[in-house]
């Protein structure tokens, strides 16, 4: 069972079509999902099976792959484990949740930034292109792209709480577009007073989104459709390839420069 536990789902359909029966009578639906690349061990993480709920299910499909044969099924190593009283998400809303951590440190650097802004030096501005870029290209592009394009077309997004998050996505597009065009001027206080703005919005809206929304959604969501949010997830970060790393290695590097400054004084 071990062999077919790190196989993907659509190759053992393909080999043992009865499993797609299976899943289907616990609401999986993998037959129609256009990716199949998750394996059948992550098929009960995604789906957030309980215990019980999942050694059935793989007794169910050890049946079918092995009918002659009295199959143990190996426990399936959980990644998520909920401390209590810690919030539990869904794996694809806990893919946004890790990437806020990252949104956060650049978020945690921006009074460090602005203590350092040079508008005068053409590497100073380049700092602040650098910033600027992994707010557009990381924060909005990439981690918006997963919110706005996938995750809240589930909803009816007349709901108060979805306006909400809309309106602070777009007030945070503005700061960023005042940023770059005080950057044009070299109008250093203008640049402060955007960049100091989208700290107190980034903060309070990450919040809200890991504490309220995204609990909430998953409340909402049934299986079915958070395997379907796992798998858009995962296109979306194929397109992107390498470049989230890139911006890890970016954040790293600053909290690096910034620390050693620290050291200095
Ligand atoms: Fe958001
Ligand atoms: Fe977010």
């Amino acid at each position: 069972m071990e062999e077919y536990l790190n196989k993907g789902i659509k190759e053992i359909i393909s080999r043992f079509p009865e499993v797609a029966d299976i899943l289907n009578e616990y609401n999986i639906g993998c037959a129609p999902c256009s990716v199949g690349s998750c394996l059948l061990k992550d098929i009960v993480e995604i789906h957030n099976l309980s215990e019980e709920g999942e050694q059935a299910l793989m007794a169910r499909i050890a049946k079918v792959i092995y009918p002659d044969q009295e199959v143990k099924i190996p426990p399936i190593k959980r990644k998520q484990q909920a401390r209590p009283g810690e919030i539990k998400y869904s794996p694809p809303m806990k893919k946004l949740v890790d990437e806020h951590v990252l949104i956060k440190r650049w978020v945690a650097l921006i009074p460090r930034v602005l203590e350092n802004l040079d508008v005068e030096s053409e590497a100073g501005r380049q700092f602040i292109r650098d910033g600027v870029d992994f707010i557009r290209s990381y924060a909005d592009k990439y981690h918006h792209a997963k919110e706005e394009e996938i995750l809240f077309k589930y909803f009816d997004e007349n709901l108060d709480i979805l306006q909400t998050i809309h309106e602070d996505h777009e007030k945070a597009r503005s700061h960023v577009r005042a940023i770059l065009e005080a950057l044009d001027k070299r109008d250093k206080e203008e640049i402060a007073e955007h960049l100091n703005a989208y700290y107190e919005l980034l903060t309070e809206h990450i919040k809200k989104e890991d504490e309220i929304l995204y609990p909430w959604m998953d409340r909402i969501l049934s299986i079915t459709q958070i395997g379907e949010l796992f798998s858009d997830f995962n296109k979306v970060d194929e397109q992107f390839g390498d470049a989230p790393e890139k911006y890890e290695e970016f954040v790293n590097k600053l909290e690096e420069k910034f620390t050693l400054k620290e050291l200095r004084k």
